[in-house]
Formats: structure tokens, sequence, C-alpha cells
């Protein structure tokens, strides 16, 4: 048998490395994955992954949970799901110091197409939510390109300092008849330390919601054809406090709101501390700013309760247009105080005539 040098060395490595009981990080390689199969040994043994071009089987979540500390992750090619109705997760990460990046060029293709019914998650076929990026920690995502969600895409939930740069939603082929519907593109709930910088996001529902969580930032975005910058509905889940949210720097275009924060009827929990500035609006279709504290699935009851107050909300150079059909300006508050209002101008709807509880300062 011949050795050649390099299979020398390996075998000296290998066995020095045995010997010396090296770091995680010495002892584990760089491999790339293409079929889901061989996922879970390159979970244990590499320290960064590479996910080629590859299909997900029907029914199968991509599962980077779980990771050890420090793993990188690259997505370098194009991912498709197979067809089910399930709940997914199509995608789910999980870990401390993680690094996902996309490669140029990569695609994360959910194929919603099969799934699209115009009912999202409301009833119609079972649609498996995207990407779950829950209890990452010390974490960041970047760069990733992601086409299509069957309904929601990312959910961030028991995560803490991760930030989300540059990443690109386009469910724009989603925009037919009884085509995409529910398509948030960052749902976040039980979360401190998010950062969301430079998302560029074409969807049919919330461009960011915020259920729950604490110092939240989306920073430099661009948000499309969906619902807009939402802070809930806030109230009716285990965790109902918001605090320290920094929206800014963000162009909300072709959509339904753009400033909104909304609290459950009847429920309980805070929210505090809002800032919105720098959002430039364009042809929103049914409120630039709304805050409403009535709010029940699809249909807000109209009178407003106090369980979930909203205190030091700041907007400053919110500045745009509505549609002539839509409105302005709509708050409707039982319990709104300390709100700032600098550089407000957002024309061309109606002005409402149903606002409520008022906090002083603000001009509805
Ligand atoms: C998250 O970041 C904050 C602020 O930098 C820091 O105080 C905290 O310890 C970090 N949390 C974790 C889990 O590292
Ligand atoms: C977050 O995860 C918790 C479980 O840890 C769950 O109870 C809660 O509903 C989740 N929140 C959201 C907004 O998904
Ligand atoms: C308000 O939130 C911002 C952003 O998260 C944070 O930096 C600031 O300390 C918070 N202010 C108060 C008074 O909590
Ligand atoms: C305005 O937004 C709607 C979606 O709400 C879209 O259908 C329409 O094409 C947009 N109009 C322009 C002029 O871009």
């Amino acid at each position: 048998m011949h050795f050649t040098a390099a299979t020398i060395a390996a075998i000296m490595q290998f066995t020095a490395a045995a010997v010396a009981a090296p770091t995680d990080l010495e002892r584990r390689a760089s491999c790339t994955i293409t079929s889901v199969s061989s996922l879970s040994s390159a979970k244990s043994s590499c320290s960064t992954i590479t996910i080629g071009t590859l299909e997900v089987p029907a029914g199968e979540t991509l599962d980077l949970t779980g990771l050890s500390s420090g793993t990188k992750v690259i997505f370098d090619g194009t991912v498709t799901f197979g067809y089910k109705e399930w709940s997914g997760p199509l995608v789910s990460v999980s870990g401390t110091k993680i690094t996902v990046t996309g490669s140029s060029g990569n695609l994360l293709n959910g194929g919603g197409a099969s799934w699209w019914d115009g009912e999202g998650s409301n009833g119609g076929k079972t649609k498996p939510k995207f990407f779950y990026a829950h209890s990452m920690i010390d974490s960041s995502i970047t760069g990733l390109n992601i086409k299509n969600t069957p309904v929601q895409c990312f959910s961030i939930n028991n995560s803490e300092n991760l930030t989300i740069d540059s990443v690109t939603i386009d469910n724009s082929d989603g925009d037919v008849t009884d085509g995409g519907h529910n398509t948030d593109a960052f749902d976040i709930g039980s979360s401190t330390g998010i950062t969301i910088n430079k998302a560029t996001v074409y969807n049919q529902d919330d461009c960011v919601a915020i259920n729950s969580g604490e110092n939240i930032a989306f920073t430099n975005g661009y948000c499309s054809g969906g619902h807009g910058l939402s802070i809930g509905s806030v109230g009716g889940r285990s965790d109902n406090i918001v605090k320290g949210v920094v929206f800014s720097d963000t162009t909300v275009i072709n959509s339904q709101n753009a400033v909104r924060i909304k609290t459950v009827y009847d429920a309980t929990g805070s929210v505090s501390n809002v800032t919105y500035s720098g959002i430039t609006l364009k042809n929103i279709s049914k409120y630039g700013i709304v805050i409403e504290q009535d709010y029940e699935n699809g249909s807000p009851t109209g009178t407003p309760t106090s369980g979930v107050p909203i205190s030091d909300v700041t907007l400053s150079n919110v500045k745009g247009t509505v549609k002539s059909s839509g409105t302005d300006i709509y708050i409707l508050c039982a319990s709104c105080s300390d709100f700032t209002f600098s550089g407000v101008s957002v024309t061309g709807g109606k002005t409402s005539t149903s606002c409520k509880g008022v906090p002083s300062g603000v001009s509805c």
C-alpha cells in the first residue's frame, strides 16, 4: 500500500488530535451537505456546514437545531422543499454563536404556489411555516435570499442578541387571486436584542410583527405589498410585554398600513418605549399610521380597552402618502400616554372621524 504525504499527514494529525484532546473547533472539519440525510452527522462533526443545492423531502425540516457553539452555516446553492400539507417548519436553526450566511446567488425557494389558496393560516390547506430562528443566542443570519414562502417566513422566538442582515424575502408571486396570505416576513416573540437590518420584503402580511420582546430594532428596510411595521397584536399569549423597539430609515410602499400598533381587546400586557423614525410611506391603502386597542383577529371591536397600555411612543420624520380611499391617521385608545410626534406628515387619504382617546400633543 502506498501512502501519499497528505494521507500520512492526515493520519498523524488525527492521531495527534486523538491524543491531545483538542477543542471542538480543532477537531471539526468543513462539510458540504447535498442531502438532508447527511445532516445529523455533519451537525456533530463539522464546524462549518455548507448547504449546497438540495431538495428537502416533503414533510421534513432542514434541521439545523442544536448546533455546537460557533458553528458556521453557509447556504451556497438553491434549496427547494417537497410538497406536503403540514405545519413545518421547513428550516429550523438554533444554537449559540451561530453564523448563518448566504453565498452570492443563494436561494431558499419555498415553492409557496403549491400551497397558496388565499387563506393563509386561517383555513384551506395546512401550510408549513418557513424558518424558525428559535433559541438563537449571540448569532447572526446574513445575506439569505428567500422566495415564495407558503405562509409566515421567519419566526423569531426565545432568541437573544440575534442580528439578521441583508435578507431578501420575495413573495411577490403571491400577489394573485387566491395567492399568498399571512406571509409575515418577521414574527418576533419572547426575544431580546434582535436587530434586523437592510431587509427587503415583498409579501402579503406584516413586514415585521412584534408580539413580545425587548430591545428590538428594524433598520434600513424596504417593505412592499404587505401590512407594514407592526407591533402586535399584543395580548392573549403567554408573553405580552413589548418594550424598547426602534423602527428606522425604512420605506413602506404599496402596503395596507405603514406604522401600526395593535393591542388585543380585553387582554392584558404592555407596550412601551417605541420609536418610529425616518419612515417613508407610499401608496398606503388603509392607514398611514394606526394605533388601536380594540384588536380582534380580522374584526376590531371598535371599543378600545386599557389592559395593554401603550406608552412612550415617538414618531419622528414619518412622511408620505396614503391613497385617497385610505385614512391618514387612526388612533383608538383607552390607555395611551406620552406620545411625541415630530416631523409627521401623512397625506393623501381621509381624515378619520372616529379617533378616540388620542394622547395630548398628537393630532388624529
Ligand atoms: C446580549 O447583549 C447584551 C448587550 O450587549 C449583553 O449584556 C448580554 O449579556 C448578551 N446576552 C448574551 C446571552 O450573551
Ligand atoms: C414562543 O415560544 C413559547 C414557548 O417557549 C410559546 O409559548 C409562544 O407561543 C411563542 N411565541 C410566539 C409569538 O410564537
Ligand atoms: C428605550 O429603548 C431603546 C432601544 O431599545 C433603549 O436603548 C433605551 O434604553 C430604552 N429607554 C428606556 C427609558 O428604557
Ligand atoms: C399601490 O398598491 C397596490 C397594493 O396595495 C398595488 O396593487 C398598486 O399597483 C399600487 N399602485 C401603484 C401606482 O404602484
